[in-house]
């Protein structure tokens, strides 16, 4: 084959192959797409390594270049990031670095294009539990909105959508070992579930308030934070803005009340009442067992002790 022939083949042959792939991820994706399962990457963490193309090209990313977040990354076949970090995501990485498994350097990235979340999320009571405490159990952008891959293209619905969003607020405020270590109210999800909203809300009402709705989703507060959506003159705002012309009284009803020893009334009315159930369920069994003891002892045990007589 002459040389400008070669030429001519081979790159026909490379145009083929990168207009095979969507301009934007070819690199990245010749590899990342064909791979399948986990591998276990240079930090010994294990890396899924497949990403599908398709889906990601769905998504709200798929018009990125994966470099946009993965941020250390070049080429490939790659080596792990090396060098400095760029200015500025330096300062994030160590928090980044509580949350992620494999890229802290792509989650930090996520503050690049969506900076007012991230400083929402971060004045809040779980950028708090991150950025001040430097616990890794509050969410970052990941445990509410899944991959960030496919965000925008998950078959099941996003889940931050209304479908979804009380599931994921709940896996971790469900979670019984996070609920105990920041002293957090139990049973939330029941109790919402049980209220007003959360009944219509399990037949499919769009309509009702989810957790998103009353407390925010990046800017949530402790309930007694001064700028609180559910507390005082917040909550009635935040009632107000389906039910017109609500006034503090009515915003008073429970949207998922636990009842603890704080609330004293009703706390230690309810377990006055399990006990005045508990002891006319004692006292009518045990009346009925001491008649047919009764009864037992009258028909033989008296009947055999009399022909001692
Ligand atoms: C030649 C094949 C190949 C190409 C091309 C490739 N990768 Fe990878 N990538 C791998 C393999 C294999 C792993 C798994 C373990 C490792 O890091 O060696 C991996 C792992 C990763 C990881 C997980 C983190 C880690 O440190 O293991 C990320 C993120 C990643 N690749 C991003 C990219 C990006 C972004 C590109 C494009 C700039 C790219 N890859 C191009 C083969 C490739
Ligand atoms: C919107 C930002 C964003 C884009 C775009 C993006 N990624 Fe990622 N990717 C991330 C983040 C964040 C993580 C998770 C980091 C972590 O948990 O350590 C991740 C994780 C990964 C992993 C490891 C998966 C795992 O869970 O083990 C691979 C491999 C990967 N990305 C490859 C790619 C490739 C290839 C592209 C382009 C087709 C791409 N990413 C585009 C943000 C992005
Ligand atoms: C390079 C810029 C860039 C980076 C980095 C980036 N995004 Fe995005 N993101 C976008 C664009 C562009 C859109 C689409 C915006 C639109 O359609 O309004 C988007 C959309 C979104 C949406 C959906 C918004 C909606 O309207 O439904 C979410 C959620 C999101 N990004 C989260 C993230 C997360 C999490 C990260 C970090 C892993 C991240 N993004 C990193 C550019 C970026
Ligand atoms: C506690 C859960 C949670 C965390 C953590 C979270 N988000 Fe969100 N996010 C949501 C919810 C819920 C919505 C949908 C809000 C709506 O529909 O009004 C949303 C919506 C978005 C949107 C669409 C625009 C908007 O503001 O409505 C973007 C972009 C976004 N999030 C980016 C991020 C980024 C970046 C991070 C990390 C810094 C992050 N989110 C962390 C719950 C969360
Ligand atoms: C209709 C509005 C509404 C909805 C929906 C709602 N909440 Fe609440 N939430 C409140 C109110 C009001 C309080 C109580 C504030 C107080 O102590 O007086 C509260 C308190 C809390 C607290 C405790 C805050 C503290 O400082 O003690 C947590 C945690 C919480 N809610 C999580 C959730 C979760 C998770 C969901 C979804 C399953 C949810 N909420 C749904 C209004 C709502
Ligand atoms: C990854 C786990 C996780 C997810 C997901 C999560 N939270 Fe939290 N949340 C926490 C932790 C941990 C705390 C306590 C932080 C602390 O005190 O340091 C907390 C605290 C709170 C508080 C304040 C409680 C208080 O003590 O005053 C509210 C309100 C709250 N979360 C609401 C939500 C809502 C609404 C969602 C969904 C949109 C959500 N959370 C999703 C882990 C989570
Ligand atoms: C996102 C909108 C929204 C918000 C915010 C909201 N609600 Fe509702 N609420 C509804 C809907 C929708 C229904 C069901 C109406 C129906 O179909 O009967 C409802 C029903 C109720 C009911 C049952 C009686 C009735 O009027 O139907 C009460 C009580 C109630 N809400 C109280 C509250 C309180 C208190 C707050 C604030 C903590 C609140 N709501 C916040 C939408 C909302």
């Amino acid at each position: 084959m002459t040389r400008p022939a070669y030429w001519c083949l081979s790159s026909v042959l490379w145009l083929a192959l990168a207009l095979s792939f969507p301009a934007y991820a070819s690199e990245c994706l010749i590899c990342h797409s064909a791979m399948k399962g986990r591998v276990v990457g240079p930090k010994g963490v294990e890396v899924q390594v497949h990403l599908d193309a398709k889906r990601y090209e769905q998504g709200v990313h798929g018009v990125l270049q994966c470099t946009d977040c993965h941020v250390g990354f070049t080429g490939g076949p790659h080596q792990p990031p090396q060098g400095k970090p760029p200015q500025d995501l330096a300062e994030l990485l160590p928090f980044a670095a509580l949350k992620a498994r494999v890229d802290p350097l792509a989650l930090a990235a996520c503050s690049r294009c969506h900076p007012a979340q991230y400083e929402e999320l971060r004045k809040g009571v779980h950028g708090e539990n991150i950025f001040k405490k430097k616990q890794a159990d509050a969410p970052l952008c990941l445990d509410c909105h899944g991959s960030p891959h496919y965000i925008g293209a998950e078959e099941e619905g996003s889940p931050v959508g209304h479908a979804r969003v009380v599931e994921t607020c709940g896996s971790c405020h469900e979670n019984e070992e996070i609920v105990k270590k920041y002293n957090l109210p139990p049973y939330v999800l029941d109790k919402y579930r049980e209220s007003f909203h959360g009944k219509k809300y399990i037949l499919g009402h769009g309509g009702v308030p989810t957790c998103a709705t009353c407390h925010g989703s990046h800017y949530i507060t402790r309930a007694e934070a001064p700028d609180s959506p559910v507390k005082g003159q917040g909550l009635v705002a935040t009632c107000g803005r389906c039910h017109e012309g609500a006034t503090a009284k009515f915003a008073a009803a429970p949207a998922h009340k636990y009842i603890g020893k704080e609330n004293p009334i009703p706390y230690y009315g309810e377990k006055l009442l399990i006990l005045l159930v508990f002891g006319v369920f004692g006292f009518t069994v045990s009346h009925v067992l001491l008649e047919a003891w009764a009864e037992i002892r009258d028909r033989f045990l008296r009947g055999k002790g009399g022909s001692h007589e």
